[in-house]
């Protein structure tokens, strides 16, 4: 699966592609309004709301993140907030309407409607899958480091920062690298919340649900997250958004 950011005015789009799994996963675009107080930028979200698969093999990134974890919360996890999302908006205003305008619509400005947590879950996963790869993980390079250095003084200090947020997720929850006003910041959010209706452009996130870590570390949290940094991040993956995310502000600006 490739993400392909394209400038519009004031918008971009953002679009994941089938990949080599061989599985069924129709294209999907992703329209997503964000507003904050310099940026009026978008990421174009449309869906079908189909359980796109994650752009490995479910056994591709053993033996940090095991196939019967990619089973289960790929399979079971994300297809019940794809299936139930289904069910949710059928009938209802939302019903066709693209993941964004679900999630942002239902966000309500935190007094949440019954949509939301499942279309951001939806949207979650799907950029959680894509935020890893086989043999990622370690140091960035490029200008992705460069800012990070700019902006957290060092990578170790964006490493710490971003490990203490997932760490102290009180319960389910996200964290992320997120863009917002030529910055990057590590932000965390509970449950299905994520930076999209904050004013941000996410970047990179860590699912820190129980159900992400637990057949593999059981409670061992710490453990999962040094595993996902050192191990798993797509670094290209990243710096593609981070791309996309700037292209984004400079429209807007
Ligand atoms: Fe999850």
């Amino acid at each position: 699966m490739h993400l392909n950011y394209q400038k519009a005015e004031p918008s971009i789009k953002l679009k994941t592609h089938t990949d080599s799994t061989g599985v069924c996963s129709p294209h999907l675009s992703l329209k997503l309004e964000l507003q904050s107080q310099s940026m009026a930028a978008s990421i174009a979200v449309t869906a079908n709301y189909v359980l796109q698969p994650p752009p490995y093999a479910l056994d591709a990134l053993e033996p940090h993140m095991s196939k019967q974890t990619l089973e289960f919360h790929w399979g079971k996890h994300h297809r019940a907030y794809v299936d139930n999302l289904k069910k949710q908006v059928l009938g209802t205003d939302l019903e066709g309407k693209p993941l964004d305008h679900i999630i942002n619509k239902t966000y309500n400005n935190g007094d949440l409607l019954p949509a939301f947590n499942n279309a951001a879950q939806a949207w979650n996963h799907e950029f959680f899958w894509e935020s890893m790869k086989p043999n990622g993980g370690g140091k960035p390079s490029g200008e992705l480091l460069a800012l990070l250095e700019r902006d957290f003084t060092s990578y170790e200090k964006f490493y710490e920062e971003f490990n203490a947020a997932a760490a102290t997720q009180f319960g389910a929850g996200w964290a992320w690298l997120a863009y917002a006003n030529d910055k990057l910041k590590v932000v965390k959010t509970p449950n299905a919340v994520n930076p999209l209706v904050l004013g941000s452009f996410p970047l990179l996130t860590i699912d820190v649900w129980e159900h992400a870590y637990y057949l593999d570390f059981q409670n061992r949290r710490p453990d999962y997250i040094k595993t996902f940094m050192n191990n798993l991040v797509s670094w290209e993956a990243v710096s593609a958004r981070l791309e996309a995310a700037k292209v984004a502000s400079s429209s807007s600006a």
